[in-house]
């Protein structure tokens, strides 16, 4: 597996991709039909802040946690032009017990993250000890289970093939990453005393599209619509290249 770090400047140049921007609008409209006003919200690996950035935006108490200072100052930046306050901590997931001694939250979000650890379940078990009774744990995984699907799309008949029965996969950035199945990791869940209230499906008819193509101003909005109803649905989701838990403790 491929460290995050050596392909953090590649993830940084496309965060303005219409794979980028799709999956963040995606996540965001899926979260929200469970986010509750005045919520404490965690998020793990949150990188340059996206979603945590659109959080606090919508007035949540957010802490966002990541390893890179570069990633974390890109948040800072975006929180200063949106006129909000996020705190920022520096640090892995294997570090929030000494980095936050003992606070728990309403919300722990843990976006992109898990195909990056070698051990999915774990990482499930650490989020978990963040989460207040009752709270919600939100993350997302690369599908195991459509492995295929983009290649397939794509024309890459070898790669298809070798993707149906695949734990692993080369993402768009070039990293050796882990996917997962939903049927582990909602067994992942049951054993962490997690309940299921949803599972979506994360970019499914934009997966396809070349790692540098933009979005198209004219039919964006249009776009977004798609692939969030498409998020919700059978048989659309479960195509989809992320799958979208969302838990409570
Ligand atoms: C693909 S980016 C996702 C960023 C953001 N959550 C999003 O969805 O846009 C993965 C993030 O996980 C962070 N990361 C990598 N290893 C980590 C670890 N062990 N613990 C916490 N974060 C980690 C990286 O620095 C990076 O910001």
């Amino acid at each position: 597996m491929t460290s995050f770090k050596t392909v953090e400047g590649i993830w940084a140049d496309r965060l303005g991709s219409l794979r980028n921007v799709v999956r963040q609008h995606v996540i965001a409209a899926q979260l929200s039909e469970h986010l509750d006003a005045d919520a404490s919200v965690l998020d793990i690996g949150c990188g340059q802040g996206t979603q945590a950035v659109r959080l606090a935006t919508r007035g949540l108490q957010v802490t966002g946690v990541d390893p890179s200072a570069d990633l974390l100052a890109r948040l800072d930046e975006a929180a200063v032009s949106a006129g909000v306050e996020v705190r920022t901590l520096a640090g892995k997931l294997s570090d929030l017990d000494g980095l936050l001694d003992g606070e728990r939250f309403d919300l722990v979000c843990a976006h992109g993250l898990l195909m990056y650890l070698p051990d999915g379940e774990a990482a499930v078990r650490a989020l978990v000890r963040q989460v207040r009774p009752g709270g919600l744990l939100s993350f997302t995984v690369r599908n195991g289970d459509a492995l295929a699907f983009r290649p397939g799309i794509r024309g890459q008949w070898a790669k298809a093939i070798a993707a149906f029965d695949g734990t692993t996969y080369v993402n768009e950035l070039g990293a050796d990453a882990e996917a997962h199945r939903l049927g582990d990791v909602i067994g992942w869940c049951e054993r962490a005393s997690l309940r299921v209230e949803a599972w979506y499906g994360v970019r499914v008819f934009t997966d396809g599209r070349d790692a540098a193509d933009t979005p198209d101003p004219d039919s964006l909005q249009e776009c977004l619509t798609v692939e969030v109803e498409a998020g919700r649905r059978d048989p659309y989701r479960r195509m989809a290249s992320q799958l979208h838990i969302i838990a409570r403790a």
